[in-house]
């Protein structure tokens, strides 16, 4: 459809994907849009935006993404930004005796070059160790081999949004917190608006839902089976006094995907996070609706942050293989934080089907934090119906997803809620127990 200017666009959730589309409307000249969220808080405590940090990498195996990224990259560089983003280096390994896991660091090796990435090849333990500043302990890396890409680093993720909704608000568009859809408000298979859990209601002449982790669950008449669902992933931190964590500043951001692990440098408060990038697991609470939905803090102020304890205990363990002496150290919180995965691990931006009223932005797959500057571009682009037909067809709402993407193929575990990780299972000799 093409909206005129003046027309009223309501852009639902207001985290990376709703926050980025409410600029990239506003700088096109759209007046009249307006971003609601369900959280009282801005940035939601627990949308999946709302962190820390998050890796800012280009190194892809499927070189649209690592395009991409180089020019999102170029965005975090402009002054806008301020210090949100770091080049701090992305340390990219891959088990160099496992070759289906090697696969995925190679191709983004080439993608890498080809997009004239600054990198430097690491062929064994010693060339990986001696990236690290003097005075870090770490780990052998044998049998790693991978590569330093230095045009990388990590953003600080809830500042970055908070920085896009001043823009947002300074451009003259409308958020507003504290509104929970329930519900879409349809006439003759078109949305006209929204219903809110107050019972108010809000018209507009098109509705983007960007609500993440939560739009299967929240929407199931939409039925989004098969083509995007929530996993929770988990995620620790340790607390750094910060003479220790002078001496792990400098260190690059190391993710490896052949152990679905990373973890970041400390960030001004002297944290470390450390995470895994697995299937996650998928949560019913419902019996009999089989729509995994987010735990989260909102949800569950009681354990919300919880992740299991085997998690726990995985997430120390690649610790150890990186930075061992850290591996000693109590765990100062966890997260289980929510993707929005769908199958191929490409995004799901467009038209919902046969309805002109009505896009859908969201499918994150564990990897949109870093495209905050352009993404809401993409989903703009899609509105206008601009976007180039490979991407429509890339993102499109009703693609066959049977692809699945070859990073995380194991099918996500369910949630068991009685293995939740206690305080003294953050302990160090938690493994002994
Ligand atoms: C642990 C973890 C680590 C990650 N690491 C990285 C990384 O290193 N690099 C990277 O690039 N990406 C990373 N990602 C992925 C990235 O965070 C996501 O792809 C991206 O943030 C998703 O943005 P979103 O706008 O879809 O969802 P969210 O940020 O979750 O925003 C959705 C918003 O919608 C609101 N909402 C939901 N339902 C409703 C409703 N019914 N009514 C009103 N509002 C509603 C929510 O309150 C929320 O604010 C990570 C994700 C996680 C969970
Ligand atoms: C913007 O849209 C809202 C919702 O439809 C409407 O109530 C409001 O009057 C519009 N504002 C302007 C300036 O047109
Ligand atoms: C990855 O590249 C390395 C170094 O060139 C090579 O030894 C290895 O066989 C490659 N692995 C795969 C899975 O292609």
């Amino acid at each position: 459809m093409v909206y005129g200017k003046d027309e009223a666009i309501l852009i639902v959730g207001s985290g990376c994907f709703g926050i980025s589309t409410a600029y990239h409307l506003l700088k096109r000249g759209f007046k009249n849009v307006t971003v609601v969220d369900r959280s009282d808080i801005l940035p939601a405590p627990d949308a999946a935006s709302t962190d820390i940090n998050k890796v800012v990498r280009s190194s892809y195996s499927d070189n649209f993404y690592a395009r991409l990224a180089q020019e999102a990259i170029q965005s975090w560089k402009t002054k806008e930004w301020g210090n949100t983003y770091q080049e701090s280096g992305v340390l990219v390994l891959g088990s160099s005796s496992d070759a289906s896991k090697g696969a995925y660091t190679n191709s983004s090796y080439e993608n890498d070059i080809a997009i004239g990435s600054r990198v430097n090849v690491l062929k064994d333990g010693d060339a990986i160790r001696s990236v690290f500043p003097k005075g870090v302990k770490v780990a052998s890396f044998q049998d790693s081999s991978g590569y330093l890409n230095f045009d990388g680093g990590w953003a600080n993720a809830a500042q970055g949004i908070r920085l896009m909704t001043a823009n947002v608000i300074a451009q003259g568009g409308n958020v507003i917190s504290g509104k929970s859809v329930v519900k879409l408000l349809r006439q003759n298979h078109k949305t006209t608006g929204v219903q809110f859990a107050d019972g108010t209601t809000f018209y507009a002449s098109l509705v983007v839902l960007a609500t993440g982790s939560w739009t299967a669950s929240t929407f199931p008449d939409l039925d989004f089976r098969g083509k995007c669902f929530a996993t929770g992933q988990s995620l620790a931190t340790i607390q750094l006094t910060p003479q220790e964590a002078d001496v792990y500043r400098n260190c690059p951001v190391v993710l490896d995907f052949g152990k679905q692990f990373y973890t970041l440098p400390p960030n001004e408060d002297n944290i470390i996070k450390f995470a895994l990038h697995d299937s996650g697991v998928i949560h019913f609470p419902i019996p009999g609706k089989a729509i995994s939905t987010p735990r989260t803090i909102l949800s569950h102020p009681q354990d919300g942050l919880s992740i299991p304890k085997t998690k726990v205990r995985a997430l120390r363990e690649h610790l150890r293989g990186v930075y061992p002496d850290l591996a000693e150290k109590p765990f100062a919180a966890t997260r289980l934080c929510w993707y929005t995965d769908s199958p191929d691990e490409d995004w799901v931006i467009g038209y919902y089907p046969s309805d002109p009223s009505l896009v859908i932005a969201t499918g994150g797959s564990g990897h949109g934090y870093k495209f905050l500057p352009i993404i809401g571009c993409i989903v703009a682009d899609a509105i206008e119906e601009k976007l180039d037909p490979s991407q429509a067809k890339r993102f499109a709402v009703d693609r066959d997803c049977t692809q699945l993407h070859s990073g995380r193929t194991s099918a996500p575990e369910e949630l068991d809620v009685e293995g939740l990780c206690s305080l003294e299972d953050l302990l160090p000799d938690f493994n002994s127990s």
